[in-house]
């Protein structure tokens, strides 16, 4: 695993989107990862401003969604991937943009029909990921396994508390994810953290051997992930 730290957002932000850009630039049918959350909303605001002066082309490019709420549907203005069409489906000409299905009626069948369609793509060559407070990364909590599939999850009381409610009739207690060994089996990660808030599960998850208490720590194990991160999210990393 590799460690980027950066003076400043920009150009932490210019530099995830030019590995992005470098990786679609050597295989055009490319499989993207995406996640939701703050954190990544600056990267792809770079992604659609450089594809648009650089007139980049994503008709090859087939993203998957890392998590979902369940509970909902795709077009809740909540869910991820009313987030992920706002902040790119809306800009970009990707040739199919999946996600996971919340309001599905089977959430097992609903896992089943999504790793199939990952792998049916050829595999995630990238995901962008960011991370929870409490080292979570997609909805995969504390305790999970590192051999984790796509699953139901219940989300934690730290997570549903940092939901925000206004647009919930009733917030989620549980979500869809990826689960830790598809997100390990991607080809390359991305992980991004900024902000104080998230120094803690930066060096619990990155400073200390890999452990389910911080699901993030399992990445340190795989071959191609870069760790993305401002002074103030690294501030407690000891590398
Ligand atoms: C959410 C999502 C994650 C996201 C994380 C951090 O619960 N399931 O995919 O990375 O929390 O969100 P943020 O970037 O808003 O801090």
């Amino acid at each position: 695993m590799k460690t980027e730290v950066f003076n400043n957002l920009n150009s932490l932000f210019l530099s995830a989107a030019q590995e992005v850009f470098r990786a679609i630039r050597l295989k055009p049918n490319f499989v993207l990862g995406l996640a939701a959350g703050k954190t990544p909303v600056l990267l792809y605001k770079k992604l659609v401003e450089m594809s648009l002066a650089q007139k980049f082309s994503f008709s090859q490019v087939t993203t998957f969604n890392l998590d979902e709420y369940v509970g909902i549907t795709k077009d809740h203005p909540e869910s991820f991937y009313k987030f992920t069409q706002e902040h790119l489906f809306k800009f970009l000409d990707f040739k199919r943009t999946e996600g996971l299905n919340g309001a599905a009626t089977n959430f097992k069948n609903e896992c089943i029909r999504y790793e199939e369609l990952v792998q049916h793509s050829g595999g995630l060559d990238l995901q962008i990921l960011g991370i929870g407070t409490n080292g979570h990364i997609g909805f995969n909590e504390p305790g999970s396994e590192k051999s984790s599939r796509t699953r139901l999850v219940n989300l934690s009381p730290e997570t549903q508390a940092k939901i925000p409610h206004p647009n919930f009739e009733k917030t989620p207690t549980q979500g869809l994810t990826l689960g830790i060994s598809n997100i390990l089996e991607s080809k390359n990660i991305i992980i991004i953290a900024t902000g104080a808030t998230k120094a803690e599960a930066v060096k619990n998850s990155f400073s200390a051997i890999e452990s389910k208490n911080y699901p993030a720590s399992f990445l340190q194990s795989h071959p191609h992930c870069t760790l993305y991160l401002d002074q103030d999210s690294a501030r407690l990393l000891k590398v």
